[in-house]
């Protein structure tokens, strides 16, 4: 039965930019991909549109991963720092790769529902992990010559 309130679509708020250009970026590009399962709410997770914006999703991940966590290395920020920011983005791999299934078997019914589970995924990281590389940066602890250009 079609939900009868979709939830919003999620919106860049300045708060949540961070400093670095590549990683703003790709954090905005992140809420669009995640906003066109709204495109089509109450479609089940099998339609092919949504295992298209779920594949593009997780391909979309692995790349934003790897380039915060190369930029966190420039940065210099330390070992345990990005080992933790490492673990909470193998976190959420895990949790995508559960949601995946979960589509498959038509455990998670519609674009809707699956949109709620990433929009919440991509909010609490970016306020408990991603903010931190901000703080970092606002501390004034940064090696110029690890400054990325
Ligand atoms: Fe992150």
């Amino acid at each position: 039965m079609p939900s009868l309130i979709h939830p919003q679509k999620m919106v860049w708020q300045a708060r949540l930019t961070i400093g670095i250009p590549a990683i703003d970026e790709q954090h905005a590009r992140l809420c669009g991909l995640a906003n066109r399962l709204l495109d089509h709410p109450d479609a089940p997770a099998h339609d092919e549109r949504v295992v298209d914006i779920l594949t593009d999703l997780g391909q979309f991940l692995m790349l934003h991963f790897h380039t915060e966590e190369e930029y966190m290395r420039r940065l210099g920020m330390p070992t345990d720092e990005i080992a933790s920011h490492h673990q909470a983005h193998n976190r959420i791999i895990d949790q995508y790769a559960d949601l995946n299934l979960a589509a498959t078997q038509g455990r998670m019914h519609t674009a809707a529902e699956i949109f709620r589970l990433v929009r919440r995924w991509v909010s609490d990281h970016l306020d408990m992990d991603d903010l931190k590389i901000k703080a970092y940066m606002a501390g004034g602890d940064l090696q110029p010559a690890a400054r990325p250009d």
